[in-house]
């Protein structure tokens, strides 16, 4: 317990595929992973990770089916709507990252309710990532920067790693520590280039459906028992 991540994020992938081992739609398959973003949550909330960042949306899901993509947006805005007692009750605080201003109407405002609603809780933050591009969200952070630098505000030697942080969603948010990406897959995904850069990395071949409380700490686990250098050589850690 006394070495628990304080921000951990999560690639929640092979929910259509799990779906078609059943012979079922890919939404269904989306609607399962209701489930484990519930265990996942719960598990991150017991054992105190204050931060939980899950992509559910990236800005190149837009090209899924029409069908599957309002029916992922008909998803969000239910599932957010019937946990906000859920939410306020455990504490959880809701924030958003991504362009939320493309999202449907009735996303937006169910989001933007949810987020406001449950603003002052003290527990674990659940951050979803919806329309987001980690690309896109560096390219703005480098375009106000330049602007700011043009408007001589802040001198080149003023850009710092700190300064180009607190350009990005993500800003007063500390690094995820862990980054878990079910299904298999072994990539990124444009998902948060900037801030995992020194982060663990946990692949586990599970669909996102069957990802439950204990595969949560199951890669918590392995975790805390990695050597994290940061650069350095294993003595100079040990010393
Ligand atoms: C990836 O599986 C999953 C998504 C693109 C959407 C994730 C959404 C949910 C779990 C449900 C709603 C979430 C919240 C936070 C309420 P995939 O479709 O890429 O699966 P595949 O790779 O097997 O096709």
């Amino acid at each position: 317990m006394n070495r628990i991540p304080q921000h951990v994020a999560v690639i929640m992938d092979g929910n259509g595929r799990w779906a078609k081992e059943k012979g079922q739609e890919r939404l269904f398959g989306h609607a399962m992973g209701v489930e484990s973003v519930r265990e996942a949550l719960t598990a991150a909330s017991e054992i105190k990770v204050k931060y939980l960042t899950l992509y559910a949306f990236s800005t190149e899901n837009w090209n899924r089916p029409k069908e599957e993509v309002d029916g992922l947006m008909d998803l969000l805005v239910q599932t957010i709507s019937n946990e906000i007692e859920s939410l306020n009750k455990n504490e959880v605080r809701l924030m958003s990252i991504g362009d939320a201003n493309a999202l449907p109407d009735r996303c937006r405002a169910e989001l933007k309710s949810a987020i406001e609603k449950t603003k002052e809780n003290k527990g674990t933050t659940l951050i979803l990532a919806l329309n987001y591009s980690s690309k896109s969200e560096i390219k703005t952070a480098i375009k106000q920067i330049a602007q700011r630098y043009k408007d001589g505000e802040i001198s080149l030697d003023e850009i710092t790693d700190d300064l180009v942080s607190s350009h990005l969603y993500t800003a007063g948010i500390p690094d995820p520590e862990l980054m878990i990406r079910t299904s298999g897959e072994i990539r990124i995904s444009n998902f948060l280039l900037w801030q995992l850069a020194y982060s663990e990395l946990h692949f586990t071949t599970k669909f996102w459906p069957d990802f439950k409380k204990e595969d949560f700490y199951q890669a918590i686990y392995e975790y805390q028992h990695r050597e994290r250098r940061f650069g350095k050589v294993s003595e100079q850690l040990q010393s």
